[in-house]
């Protein structure tokens, strides 16, 4: 199907349905300047090894080379900004349309674009926590830590290690994932997926939870085949022509 009667499709859609959920991953932020993890020669992991670097073993077992080397991509992240996309979706809450945002993304960019509707759950770079007492810290404040060399940071009032509010290769999903499946399972006629290879569980499970899908992904996804639509396109230009047509 050619771009231009798919986004008319995908518009049609989401008025046939009054609306839809939208679930979000690292294409989302690409356009922002933040790698993904899978695109065929960019994508991150086709250089580092994330486990080797950032997982919450390495954080326990080596908190040397966790804030050395893999906190280093929570800090670019940090740093990034939203683009046409991230605002496309929050308009299209603005209209009522998205009734809500699952997003694998930590960069907390939906946030800051205006969604308000949002399961972060993979967590995000707004703070961090003392693993001891639980205080929680504005992630500026690790930043600093490590940027004077204090590594790893720790905590003023208890003296133990501070972690970045993210879910780390090895922690448990967070109560938001739960909590946006069940959701999904109790109310989504329509999921839209922009910027996901849909390859990572739990979250690559949610969309068998929708009666119907619109897929945005550069890549093909194993979810092509029962999609309604597949938008081959950027997710900045695909959304806010979206936003356009529906507003
Ligand atoms: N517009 C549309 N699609 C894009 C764009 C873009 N501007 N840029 C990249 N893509 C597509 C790529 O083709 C790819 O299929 O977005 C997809 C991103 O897939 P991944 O890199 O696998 O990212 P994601 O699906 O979010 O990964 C899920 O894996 O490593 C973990 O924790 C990490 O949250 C992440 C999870
Ligand atoms: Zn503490």
């Amino acid at each position: 199907m050619e771009y231009q009667e798919a986004i008319k499709q995908a518009a049609q859609l989401i008025k046939v349905h009054n609306g839809f959920y939208a679930l979000t991953g690292a294409g989302m932020s690409t356009e922002s300047g933040i790698p993904d993890f899978r695109s065929p020669g960019t994508g991150l992991w086709e250089k580092i090894d994330p486990i080797a670097t950032s997982s919450a073993e390495v954080l326990h077992r080596n908190p040397k080379l966790f804030y050395e080397v893999g906190f280093t991509r929570f800090v670019n992240i940090s740093r990034a900004e939203p683009n046409p996309g991230h605002y496309a979706l929050a308009g299209l809450e603005d209209l009522g349309l998205m009734k809500g945002l699952v997003t694998q993304n930590i960069d907390g960019l939906h946030v800051r674009a205006g969604s308000k509707k949002v399961w972060e759950v993979h967590g995000h770079l707004r703070t961090g926590s003392c693993l001891g007492c639980k205080r929680r810290y504005p992630f500026a404040v690790l930043v600093q830590q490590v940027e004077q060399k204090s590594i790893p940071p720790l905590c003023e009032h208890c003296s133990s290690m501070l972690r970045p509010d993210v879910v780390l290769f090895g922690d448990q999903m967070p109560r938001l994932f739960f909590e946006a499946r069940e959701t999904l399972q109790k109310d989504c006629d329509l999921l839209l997926v922009a910027g996901s290879s849909l390859v990572v569980y739990p979250v690559a499970d949610l969309p068998r939870l929708a009666k119907h899908l619109i897929i945005i992904n550069l890549e093909p996804t194993a979810y092509d085949i029962e999609a309604d639509v597949v938008i081959r396109e950027k997710c900045g230009q695909a959304l806010t022509e979206l936003l356009s047509l529906l507003k």
